[in-house]
């Protein structure tokens, strides 16, 4: 029997260091330890054996069957490791292949300028704030000093939706300048924000769509001026449009929610038939601006005495337009796999200040 034993022992030792993957082990284990195995059938045979004699086997078997549990575990732990290995091989990706062989799609220009103005505002200490597409008529109206009955309702080709129980109705909101109010009611200032987003009017043509967007600016602070605003717009029209310098005129305009309110033009020219940003005979219309009325900074709970500041509106369609070329808005919004092929960014090609903002 002693014998037995140790031959028993000798021949799975040879069996588990010969086997190869987890699944020869498990044959393995099942053909010793298994309720049919070799081990388990040497036990069973202790019960027919003398009280003398099973005081000797008993001992020897156990600690055969524990010998066999412990190289069954030994060779587990070589086996897992080697097809750890054999996987991490198989998977083994080429991070330093380029991608672009391999990107199907690409970033919308709407996207990358999105990108490009978060990126330039950011150098200049700037966050990102948002605000919901479905407005209350108080954010997107009242509370930028356009009352009910004010003509400026009118300019705006709104879109309402369907009035609640208590009447009131809420809108697609037709400017970005509601993420002002949110801002200003919800933040102690200093506040230096832009509010990229989608705005609706009713309105479709080569140079508008009902969806477009804007991004909107709002800086308040206790001595925040004008000339904040102005050297503002010239960093950001600058880096935007990446030229060494652009000039800028300020021409008076009307705004509810700004006093004095201002249009910005930008220098260019149109020659060859294509615009140029910097220099040239021409001026381009590129957005609203001027200082936060008092009383949208009273209607927003801030106090006028203490508190000062600039707004600026801007299309960022016409701004990828002129950036890049692109003469109809609809086009945009087509989803015309040729034009978004043409005209789309490089996926991981992110604009930055240092690397460049359009490659
Ligand atoms: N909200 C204005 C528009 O949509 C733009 C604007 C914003 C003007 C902020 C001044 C200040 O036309």
């Amino acid at each position: 029997m002693q014998e037995q034993i140790s031959s028993l022992r000798e021949e799975i030792t040879a069996q588990v260091s010969g086997a190869e993957n987890m699944a020869a082990l498990e044959e393995i284990r099942v053909a010793t330890l298994g309720k049919k195995g070799s081990v388990s059938g040497l036990m069973k045979g202790l019960g027919g054996m003398s009280p003398d004699e099973r005081k000797v086997m008993g001992p020897a078997l156990n600690g055969l069957k524990t010998e066999v549990a412990d190289i069954l575990a030994a060779r587990k732990e070589v086996l897992e490791e080697v097809e750890l290995e054999a996987r991490l091989a198989s998977e083994r990706v080429d991070v330093t292949l380029p991608v672009q062989e391999h990107a199907a799609g690409s970033v919308h220009p709407i996207s990358q300028v999105m990108d490009e103005i978060a990126e330039i505002f950011a150098g200049l200490g700037f966050d990102v704030a948002e605000g919901p597409d479905i407005e209350t008529d108080f954010n997107n109206f009242t509370a930028l000093n356009i009352p009910e009955e004010h003509p400026a309702r009118q300019d705006h080709d709104t879109f309402y939706l369907k009035p609640d129980a208590e009447g009131n109705r809420k809108v697609l909101r037709t400017h970005t300048s509601p993420v002002q109010v949110r801002t200003m009611m919800s933040k102690e200032p200093p506040i230096r924000i832009i509010a990229p987003g989608r705005t609706y009017r009713s309105d479709s043509d080569a140079t508008h769509t009902p969806m477009f967007h804007q991004v909107e600016g709002l800086v308040i602070d206790k001595d925040t001026h004008l000339g904040h605003l102005k050297g503002t717009l010239e960093a950001f029209l600058k880096a935007f449009f990446e030229v060494d310098a652009v000039t800028l005129r300020l021409r008076p305009s009307y705004f509810p929610f700004t006093e004095p309110s201002m249009e910005v033009d930008v220098q260019c020219s149109f020659d060859g038939g294509t615009v140029k940003i910097g220099d040239g005979n021409d001026w381009l219309e590129i957005l609203g601006s001027g200082m936060v009325n008092t009383k949208v900074l009273e209607a927003c709970g801030l106090d006028p005495n203490v508190y000062q500041g600039f707004a600026f509106g801007c299309g960022i369609d016409r701004l990828a337009m002129l950036k890049y070329g692109m003469n109809d808005l609809r086009a945009f919004f087509d989803a015309d796999l040729r034009w978004l092929k043409h005209y789309g960014f490089q996926a991981l090609d992110l604009p930055t200040i240092a690397g460049g903002m359009s490659r």
